[in-house]
């Protein structure tokens, strides 16, 4: 028996050893119900669990991550053009009666296909995911997998390939990092990989706010080539479940399998699964080829050691992808991928829109309050209705932060959804060329605050210098200008007050108090 094939079975003893780690007789029936990817006709209720939130490995951030999730998708979002893909017809099929037939419609010829894991809660990531990286590559051999009904129909109408893995009544509600139901969720990335790599696929498994620069796919197989088992992205101190490529081999089987026993006997997430199960397959003969950190790069990386925060920051040249973790937040992802023009979901033209109207202005001044030019800029934008352009934020004395000087990037974004854009927002290629150029002079309200070197192309001069000028003077003075893109040189104690009372009161309550205390700017 064993000793006839002697290498053989020291190998099959390896894998059973593999996964003999972490088995435990008590599996959780939410699991063993979550991991049977259901098939879209005569589908029973299996379970209730809720939607997934999750979204990326950041298991490095706070465990208080609370994912937001999407509300309920409305029609005008749909900013997606509809197209059928490049028109190959390989991979025409976007809908499927089962998983196992969007595997083999969506894969390449030689089984290779990238799964998507999203839901709801990462709806606007998903959306923007597809046109900057999938579509943009001309990368055809992928699935978004989904525990949504309503993002799978969504993506069906817009062509988008989907399947939903699980049915859950509840999608749109929140999970809270660290909870059972997000686990749950978490979960099913593990299972809808094995699943696949059993029915012999070779994965790409990628989160949606990885960033690709490249099709990744090239480099990939031939850094893996045809005897490395497993190549994940190198997240700074671990390997990272939000991007990796595995083959269907024994061994990267064996991995998943150690990862599914993980996911259903212990409460840690995949991220940990996938180190665990790497630690210990490699033991007994698991291949794994680290993806080189200058091409594929962990957020840490790319923003951080990178400095990278406005889109005109280092240019990556070597990158293939770069993954937007070790941040907290959706919110606060899809505010770093604005400001570096890594962001294209035009969802109620956000930037396609011709008619509206924008602010700049500048911080020039660092021994003045970057905050209190902000509440000019808000009171200023909300008079002539037009949206505040961000100015970089002075920071230790260097024009280079972003608003999360001031407040968290979630709290601030959720406060001001729709009065304001961020920094690199003027420079984003999808806003039109009519906007762009349609960019007045260099206004200059000249408050006691500025400095007489200050120069504007039209000068302002409050009847109160001191404080700055009323809502009727700015009405007055700027509400006929018609250029899209209205400068201001700066606007330190630009604003005084309103006129009317009642508005003057609404507005120190619900931005002014708010922007100047960050205990006041959470919500
Ligand atoms: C996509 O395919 C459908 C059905 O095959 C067809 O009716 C439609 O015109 C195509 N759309 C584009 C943009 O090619
Ligand atoms: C999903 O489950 C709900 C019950 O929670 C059920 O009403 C609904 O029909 C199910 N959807 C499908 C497609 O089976
Ligand atoms: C994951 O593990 C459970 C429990 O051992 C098992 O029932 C299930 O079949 C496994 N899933 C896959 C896809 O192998
Ligand atoms: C991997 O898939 C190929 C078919 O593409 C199949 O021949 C092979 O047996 C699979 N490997 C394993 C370990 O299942
Ligand atoms: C980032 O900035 C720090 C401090 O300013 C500097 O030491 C470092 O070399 C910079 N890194 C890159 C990649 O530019
Ligand atoms: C304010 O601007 C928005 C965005 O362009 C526009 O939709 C709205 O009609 C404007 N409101 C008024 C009162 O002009
Ligand atoms: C802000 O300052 C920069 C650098 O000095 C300058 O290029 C830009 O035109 C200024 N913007 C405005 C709105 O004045
Ligand atoms: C703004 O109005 C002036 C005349 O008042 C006109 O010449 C100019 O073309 C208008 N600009 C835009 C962008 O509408």
């Amino acid at each position: 028996m064993c000793l006839l094939k002697h290498s053989k079975c020291i190998y099959v003893l390896g894998i059973a050893l593999c996964l003999l780690f972490g088995i435990v007789a008590i599996y959780h029936e939410d699991c063993i119900n979550a991991m049977s990817p259901q098939t879209a006709r005569g589908r029973e209720h299996r379970q209730n669990t809720e939607p997934p939130a999750a979204i990326a490995h950041d298991q490095h951030e706070s465990p208080s991550t609370d994912i937001p999730m999407g509300s309920p998708v409305s029609s005008n979002r749909l900013s997606i053009t509809s197209e059928n893909s490049t028109g190959n017809d390989l991979y025409k099929h976007v809908s499927f009666r089962s998983y196992n037939e969007a595997l083999e419609k969506r894969a390449s010829p030689d089984k290779d296909v990238l799964l998507v894991y999203a839901d709801l809660g990462v709806h606007d990531m998903a959306l923007s995911f597809y046109e900057s990286s999938l579509k943009k590559h001309g990368i055809e051999n992928y699935l978004f997998v989904t525990s949504s009904s309503a993002m799978c129909q969504e993506f069906h109408l817009i062509n988008i390939p989907c399947f939903q893995f699980t049915n859950n009544s509840n999608s749109g509600t929140g999970a809270h990092y660290g909870s059972k139901v997000f686990k749950e969720k978490m979960n099913i990335r593990t299972f809808m990989v094995l699943h696949a790599l059993k029915e012999s696929y070779n994965l790409l498994h990628s989160d949606s706010d990885v960033y690709y620069f490249a099709n990744p796919f090239p480099v990939i197989k031939e850094l893996c080539g045809s005897e490395c088992d497993v190549a994940p992205l190198w997240d700074y101190m671990s390997h990272n479940a939000g991007f990796l490529y595995t083959r269907n081999t024994t061994m990267g089987i064996a991995m998943y399998e150690h990862m599914n026993n993980t996911a259903c006997t212990t409460t840690d997430d995949d991220q940990v699964a996938l180190n665990r199960a790497i630690e210990h397959c490699t033991k007994i003969g698991l291949k794994l080829v680290r993806l080189p950190t200058e091409q594929f790069q962990s957020g840490k990386l790319f923003f951080d050691d990178g400095n990278r925060t406005f889109a005109e920051d280092n240019p990556c040249t070597t990158c293939i992808v770069a993954h937007n973790n070790w941040i907290v937040g959706i919110a606060a992802k899809e505010y770093r991928f604005k400001e570096m023009h890594m962001w294209v979901y035009d969802g109620d033209e956000y930037y396609s829109s011709s008619d509206r109207k924008y602010l700049v202005y500048n911080n020039t001044d660092p021994s003045q309050s970057n905050v209190e030019a902000l509440i000019d800029a808000f009171a200023i934008g909300q008079l002539l209705n037009r949206t505040v352009v961000l100015p970089k934020l002075f920071c230790f004395k260097k024009p280079k932060c972003t608003v999360k000087s001031i407040c968290t990037v979630d709290d601030f974004t959720t406060r001001f959804k729709g009065r304001y854009r961020e920094h690199s927002f003027l420079t984003h290629p999808m806003v039109p060329r009519k906007i762009k150029d349609s960019v007045g002079e260099v206004v200059l309200i000249e408050s006691q605050s500025v400095p007489k070197s200050a120069k504007g192309d039209l000068s302002l001069v409050p009847e109160n210098k001191e404080d700055g000028a009323t809502s009727a003077e700015i009405v007055r003075w700027l509400s006929n200008r018609n250029e899209s893109v209205l400068r201001f040189h700066s606007l330190y104690n630009a604003f005084w007050k309103f006129t009317d009372q009642e508005a003057n009161s609404e507005f120190i309550n619900n931005v002014g108090k708010v922007i100047e205390s960050k205990e006041k700017c959470k919500i």
